[in-house]
């Protein structure tokens, strides 16, 4: 610490020197440099030390300098940026890329967002892009995001039952459908809406591969047009809207799903649900 103190007092007590050849005498001087925040008005001579001159509005000079004008604040924020150091006579402006986006290559760039399944560890800075993590077990994100994971809901504690486990890209689906051979003789009938849905949502998640789940949907639309593309998350988002929407409309729609899977050469499916479902 001693030696810091010692140094800037040094620095303080002897400006920074140059040397400058007197033009008349040609003879060789060791000047004083001008501070920060001024330039050079005259060169000093044999009899004068260096005259210093304060930099005009919009220039600067950082550093103890023998410049004979001070730099030009040329710095300029450009669209998506703001200036957050103004110009003044010790320093150039200085932008940022504004909020939401990131600087790479002189460009400001718009944060990512996390895809599905995916959730936020460090929001973007200025500097740097969002920065993502597979959501780890127990945590899911099913939309592109710039949040965190979301815990699974615990169906217990809602006093229901599991219907689907969640995964990375979808939360946990409870259900107050008696599923499985309960106690009571006649099982689940399917008459409520909770069943449905809860058979709904079980056929959607089950592991189908994405080429037979869009058959699914084709045969239950009775078109032969194609699916749009997607990954398995999305096309299961897809398929259980559209069969939401089926369910709402009438009330066939559990028949229609069976029959759908058989169709659909889904057999070992099929059986599950039956006996899940008591059907
Ligand atoms: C110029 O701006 C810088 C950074 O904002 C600041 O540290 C410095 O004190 C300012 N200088 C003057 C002379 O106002
Ligand atoms: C996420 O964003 C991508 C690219 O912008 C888009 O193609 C995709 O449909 C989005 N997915 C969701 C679930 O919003
Ligand atoms: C099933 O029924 C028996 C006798 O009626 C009863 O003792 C038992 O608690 C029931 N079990 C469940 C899981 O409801």
């Amino acid at each position: 610490a001693s030696l810091l103190l010692f140094l800037a007092e040094l620095s303080f007590s002897s400006p920074p020197t140059y040397q400058w050849k007197d033009a008349v005498t040609n003879e060789k001087l060791t000047c004083q440099q001008c501070p920060p925040g001024t330039c050079v008005a005259q060169h000093c001579t044999r009899d004068r030390q260096t005259v210093c001159q304060p930099c005009p509005d919009l220039h600067y000079t950082q550093y103890w300098n023998y410049l004979e004008k001070c730099r030009y604040c040329n710095t300029i924020c450009e669209e998506k940026q703001v200036e957050v150091q103004q110009c003044n006579s010790t320093h150039n402006r200085v932008c940022q890329c504004q909020e939401g986006y990131y600087s790479e290559m002189e460009f400001c760039i718009k944060h990512s967002e996390c895809p599905p399944g995916y959730g936020v560890e460090k929001l973007g800075t200025p500097f740097e892009n969002t920065k993502c993590r597979a959501c780890p077990r127990g945590f899911f994100s099913s939309s592109n995001s710039t949040k965190a994971c979301q815990p699974h809901q615990d169906c217990q504690k809602q006093g229901k039952v599991t219907n689907v486990p969640g995964n990375q890209y979808h939360d946990t689906l409870c259900t107050s459908c008696r599923l499985g051979r309960s106690n009571s003789t006649q099982g689940p009938a399917l008459a409520d809406d909770d069943c449905e849905q809860a058979m709904i949502d079980f056929v959607v998640y089950q592991n189908i591969p994405v080429r037979k789940l869009k058959r699914l949907q084709q045969i239950l639309e009775r078109s032969s047009k194609k699916q749009a593309l997607g990954n398995r998350a999305a096309v299961q988002e897809k398929f259980r809207a559209f069969l939401t929407h089926l369910k709402e409309g009438h009330s066939e729609v559990t028949k229609e799903l069976l029959s759908a899977l058989r169709a659909a050469k889904l057999h070992s499916i099929e059986e599950k649900v039956r006996e899940r479902f008591l059907l």
